[in-house]
């Protein structure tokens, strides 16, 4: 895509990397620090202290490592098992696929069980290996909780379920990159061996940060694993932690800060609270979804996520070009479609410090560059465009629980809802040509939409 200079803001919506809050951003702006000072061991043994809460674990040992979700999945493997053991792991997505890849390049005999892409992790078929494996072949089970690619979210409750019914030893190894922090998540409860998440996605903080934690089982596990591990190696972290300095090496001071005023922005909010707004937020994008005529990428309601929807475009669009657009026209950025579903999905993320405004607007922006950008056809007098509204009297200042989310769908020029006080929308259709891409059917019934939010008196996107 060629790159032009676009005024204004970048409304960034790919699911991760994320927004970065001004408090957090603020609190990175600083100089280096000698990690050796007893400011850093100070500051560092608080956040292993705090990072635990995000995985709610109790019993768990936090890893913060300089590197990123994929560096922090090879932490979680080499630490806990040995070349040629059995695992079974599960494509659903890219990211599924990729961590398979990553198994298999470490020399693990990897047992796959894939869905199609949109569906969740087959728990039957888990339960038939496990059921079988009464000699205790299968070591781990690997699983990613959120596939980003195609927005579905997988039931970690019942891998740990089905793993006590056979009361099977196998370590439960999580990739929790884009639920932990923003995902109801129980590392405890769940039995979770190994969870692991990258600073770019839930925390809102810049990349290059792994965050990994392993269970009393793991920490186990590596005291006799054989995988060669070197930068990752558990036991050097567990040396450092000992001696009250924490550091093997240099870690970024302004990420750990950054990670500092990050987590005293979820524990202000309250982490509960921080998974009920992105439920919410999750419903609201998925209702915009629906109102547009789209379908969800994700085949059943208990998968959805709510930090990604993968949006499934009609076959005589191209999704990229969506993408293209928003980012050409509204310097908005989606995620492309990746592999299997490149040009049939565009992603929305809804994760990380994220707030309604932006979020309404910017699911808004995307209504309207879908329709008008990209052709999606809408029959006149039916709906034409939509925004997201939370009713101002919804809106306390205090709590941000029991908010339902409601679509205002756009018709013509009148809008079916009475805006709330907070947002209006206005809806204006015109006739337009066919846009590329599109074939000859949807010509003359094609309708384009403009639809514009207007928050607190101003426009945003025009
Ligand atoms: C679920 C999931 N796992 C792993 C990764 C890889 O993380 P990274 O790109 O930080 O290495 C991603 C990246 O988006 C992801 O979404």
């Amino acid at each position: 895509m060629d790159y032009t200079y676009a005024p204004g803001r970048n409304h960034l919506f790919v699911p991760g990397p994320v927004n970065i809050p001004e408090q957090v951003l603020r609190a990175m702006n600083r100089n280096n620090e000698d990690y050796r000072s007893p400011a850093i061991p100070a500051l560092t043994k608080t956040l292993l202290e705090d990072v635990k809460k995000i995985f709610k674990t109790i019993s768990g040992t936090p890893f913060l490592i300089p590197t990123t979700g994929t560096g922090a999945w090879e932490s979680a493997l080499t630490n806990t098992l040995s070349p040629g053991d059995r695992i079974v792991s599960f494509v659903i997505g890219q990211f599924s696929l990729l961590w398979v890849d990553q198994q298999k390049r470490l020399g693990f005999d990897v047992d796959v069980v894939e869905s199609d892409w949109g569906r969740a992790a087959d728990l039957d078929v888990l339960e038939s290996k496990i059921a079988a494996d009464t000699a205790h072949t299968i070591k781990a089970i690997c699983i990613v909780h959120n596939e980003t690619a195609t927005g579905v979210t997988n039931n970690l409750a019942s891998v740990r379920k089905i793993l006590d019914e056979y009361q099977h030893p196998a370590l439960f190894l999580v990739d929790g990159v884009s639920s932990i922090c923003a995902l109801d998540f129980r590392m405890d409860e769940w039995g979770v061996d190994v969870a692991l998440t990258g600073s770019q996605k839930a925390l809102s903080l810049p990349t290059g940060l792994g965050i990994v934690c392993a269970s009393p089982k793991a920490i186990a596990a590596s005291e006799s694993a054989k995988s060669v591990r070197v930068f990752f190696d558990w036991k050097d972290y567990l040396k450092f932690y000992k001696m009250g300095t924490y550091w093997p090496y240099t870690p970024s001071i302004q990420l750990l800060y950054g990670l500092k005023a990050a987590l005293d922005l979820i524990f202000e909010e309250g982490l509960d609270n921080v998974i009920a707004r992105h439920t919410r937020l999750g419903t609201a994008t998925r209702l915009a979804v629906e109102a547009w005529g789209l379908k969800n990428c994700t085949q059943k309601e208990e998968w959805f996520s709510d930090t990604v929807t993968a949006v499934v475009v009609p076959s005589y669009i191209d999704s990229s070009e969506v993408v293209r657009r928003g980012w050409k026209r509204y310097n908005l950025s989606l995620g492309l479609g990746l592999n299997k579903v490149a040009g049939k999905v565009f992603r929305i993320g809804h994760l990380g410090n994220l707030n309604d405004v932006p979020a309404t607007a910017g699911v808004s922006c995307r209504g309207r560059d879908g329709a008008e950008g990209c052709g999606l056809p809408c029959e006149a007098g039916k709906w034409s465009g939509c925004c997201l509204c939370i009713p101002a009297e919804q809106h306390p200042n205090d709590s941000f629980k029991d908010l339902n989310p409601h679509v205002y769908v756009v018709s013509g020029e009148r809008v079916t809802q009475e805006p709330s006080i907070v947002w209006r929308a206005q809806g204006r259709i015109h006739e337009g040509s066919r846009p590329q891409g599109c074939d000859e059917g949807t010509k003359g019934h094609h309708r384009l939409v403009d639809v514009t939010v207007a928050v607190s008196g101003s426009n945003l996107n025009r």
